[in-house]
């Protein structure tokens, strides 16, 4: 048997009591395949059969403009539908796009403003919702699955941005059963919060670096998911940074760069360094950390962010490339994570005008308090035989998403210890809606390690094998979603509802 043989024909996601599954049907197991059906594929796509062109300038991503008139409100539109993007020379990619551009564009609020912002579904025959990863927004305005916007149709999503919430948040959709592909046809953008008095020096700019995962046939579209895909998430062929294959930097040499990195691809895990030039983080998913850290190497899972300062103390090329990293993955196909260039800056010999160090204090973190609860939430990942065919389900607790059913009640206002153990072969990085919450520790095979500083954060991997222990306050009631941010696996169940109550 021919293990590249197995499954690709069965592939097909369908709703078993009103939640997707990944089934596969028994002509496509292995062994069953003993003759002919040659050409069938894994599902695991050619690598690199589309060069995409490198080397162009970093582009900036498209402003969203402010149509508020008066102080204080950020106002306006982000119309989905379909678009054309070029990646290829001589190919049209038919994508989805917000105003016409993927990544969406760029929304810059303030600490305190007040956002009203409408959201005109024009995707083809697809209801859609905007989720606000990360923001501590009211429940019934983050596009939960609960809140479909219908095709053809507008709603207008409002929330007051609090003080202290200054930080690196992105938007996607989150419709039930369709995120996943949504948001690899093209949806997703930035949403940075400032803050009224920044810490870091303006002098070091604010570059918002966006990594996206593209997957393009040869023909110039974007292949629907294969078994691989909703096994492991989809991993495409393409790293892309603001939508460009390893674009291009200058700088002056003693330059400092601030980078806002975002992992907005559906399953990519990109461990990351930066080659010939200094790193620093400064700030997490939810802003800035107390005080700067020096790293060498950084892991963001997918939907993670990083604020980072980065030193370009010697002139030449210094890039940001990929290193190995293994988060366990099911049947072959495991694509190359290493060696990947995602972006090269050129420092050049002209030296910078000299600017103000980074500060050694950003902003104090309060630890949360003693938890009045404490939860344990267990992925697994689970292949049974039916009648039709062998099902791989994707559960928390035993059990896949329902979206009428509540998972857990809390109370707003209180502090909840939650203990995320994964149980399974694959890492899964995990988020919750509507707050930002700080890992206390990680342990595995025994071992109990603290994080390296206090952060606040909404996304964190739980490594195979692991758990992870994290303080929570929910401070506004609602149904809010917790989910693995590999968008297949969310897709096939592994999410949950907790109902936060006044
Ligand atoms: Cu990035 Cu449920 O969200
Ligand atoms: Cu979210
Ligand atoms: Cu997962």
């Amino acid at each position: 048997m021919h293990r590249r043989g197995f499954l690709a024909a069965g592939l097909a996601t369908v709703l078993v009591g009103g939640r997707a599954v990944a089934q596969m049907q028994m002509d496509d197991m292995p062994g069953m395949d003993m003759g002919g059906h040659a050409g069938h594929d894994m599902g695991a796509a050619p690598q690199g059969t589309v060069v995409l062109p490198e080397g162009e300038v970093l582009r900036e991503l498209p402003l969203l403009a402010n149509e508020a008139t008066g102080p204080g409100r950020f106002k306006a539109t982000l119309t989905a539908g379909s678009a054309t993007a070029r990646f290829a020379e001589g190919l049209d990619t038919p994508i989805l796009a917000y105003n016409g551009t993927s990544p969406g564009p760029l929304i810059e609020a303030v600490e305190g403003d007040r956002v009203e912002i409408t959201f005109a579904n024009r995707i083809d025959n697809e209801a859609s919702t905007i989720h606000w990863h990360g923001m501590p927004v009211p429940a019934d305005q983050d596009g939960n699955p609960m809140d479909p916007v219908a095709a053809g149709t507008d709603r207008t999503y409002s929330f007051d941005l609090p003080e202290g919430s200054a930080g690196s948040y992105w938007y996607h959709p989150h419709p039930h059963g369709k995120t996943a592909e949504q948001v690899y046809r093209g949806l997703a953008g930035v949403f940075v919060v400032k803050p009224k008095a920044d810490p870091i020096p303006a002098a070091y700019g604010d570059t918002v670096l966006v990594f996206t995962d593209l997957r393009l046939a040869a023909d110039g579209t974007l292949p629907d998911n294969t078994m691989t895909d909703l096994m492991n998430g989809r991993v495409g062929d393409h790293v892309l940074v603001n939508g460009q294959k390893n674009p291009t930097l200058t700088v002056p040499f003693g330059a400092k760069r601030r980078f806002r990195l975002y992992n907005a691809t559906n399953a990519r895990f990109l461990r990351l360094s930066f080659d010939g030039a200094a790193m620093t983080i400064i700030g997490t998913d939810g802003g800035l950390l107390e005080a700067p850290v020096a790293a060498g190497d950084i892991l963001l899972s997918p939907a993670e962010r990083l604020e980072l300062v980065v030193s370009f103390d010697k002139p030449g090329a210094a890039s940001l490339a990929t290193l190995d990293y293994d988060r366990g993955w099911m049947g072959p196909g495991r694509p190359a994570d290493a060696g990947l260039t995602l972006l090269t800056v050129n420092v050049s010999q002209t030296e910078a005008d000299p600017v103000p160090p980074l500060p050694d204090r950003l902003r104090p973190i309060a630890q949360l308090g003693a938890p009045a609860v404490s939860r344990r939430f267990v992925f697994t990942e689970t292949m049974a035989m039916n009648a039709s065919g062998m099902e791989m389900g994707f559960l928390i607790n035993g059990a896949a998403f329902d979206m009428k059913r509540i998972d857990v009640v809390a109370k707003a206002g209180q502090v909840e210890l939650w203990e995320i153990v994964n149980e399974a072969d694959m890492d899964h990085p995990f988020h919750v809606h509507g707050t930002q919450f700080q890992v206390i520790e990680h342990e595995r095979g025994g071992n109990i390690s603290k994080p390296a500083y206090r952060a606040w954060k909404d996304t964190v991997n739980v490594a195979r094998g692991e758990t992870v222990r994290l303080l929570l306050r929910q401070d506004r009631p609602g149904p809010r979603m917790y989910h693995c941010h590999i968008l297949e696996h969310e897709q096939l169940g592994m999410m949950g509802v907790v109902d936060v109550q006044a």
